[in-house]
């Protein structure tokens, strides 16, 4: 007979809950419609991780008054880790932007950071097609293994030095459904 580990007995612990992540999220969404008041904001989500972000932002930001003139939202999705709980340094393209991003004020927006190669990448990359304003937005910040010195304009959560699952971000393609961030027991990952 098989034993069957049910998915709730592999999450070791909640590191934010649910009411946590919104709290952060309205955070953000104030620091960026003070920022950009008035004037439009193209937001670009990273997939696969940051699928929930940018859709939860954009609606705290329309309960901020004065915030941005007009919201869009596009998707990239890069691939950096691969099957594995360590990043492979190496950043692929998998989906660009559809829409032109010259002249726009720019916020990447990116569901975790740890080494920084992914947010490095992807600055570099966006950079180079002239948008009048780039900044980078980080739901949760795991300053602990930089690799690159990356800027961050906008920090959510600082997680702990551990590979953390839910709210969008996986183990091997699991755990994105959690409406929370949690950390795993080790044996997981054995
Ligand atoms: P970096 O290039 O090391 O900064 O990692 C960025 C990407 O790696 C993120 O967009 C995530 O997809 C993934 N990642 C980094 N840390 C974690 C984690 O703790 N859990 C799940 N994915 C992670």
């Amino acid at each position: 007979m098989s034993t069957v580990v049910s998915y709730a007995d592999s999450i070791e612990k909640t590191l934010f809950t649910r009411e946590e992540i919104a709290s952060a999220i309205a955070r953000l969404a104030s620091e960026i419609a003070a920022d950009f008041a008035g004037r439009p904001v193209f937001f670009i989500g990273v997939l696969k991780g940051a699928r929930h972000v940018p859709a939860d932002l954009v609606r705290a930001l329309s309960s901020v008054p004065g915030g941005p003139s007009e919201l869009r939202i596009d998707y990239m999705a890069v691939s950096s880790y691969g099957n594995a709980n360590r990043s492979s340094g190496e950043v692929r393209m998998l989906k660009d932007t559809t829409e032109n991003i010259a002249g726009k004020n720019v916020v990447i927006i990116e569901d975790i950071v740890d080494n920084g190669l992914t947010l490095a990448y992807l600055q570099g990359l966006l950079r180079e097609r002239e948008p009048a304003v780039l900044k980078s937005c980080v739901l949760f910040d795991k300053p602990y293994n930089r690799t690159v010195d990356v800027h961050v304009d906008y920090i959510g959560l600082t997680a702990p030095d551990a590979f953390v699952v839910g709210y969008g971000l996986d183990y091997q393609e699991a755990y994105r459904n959690l409406p929370f961030l949690a950390q795993l027991h080790s044996w997981v990952f054995s």
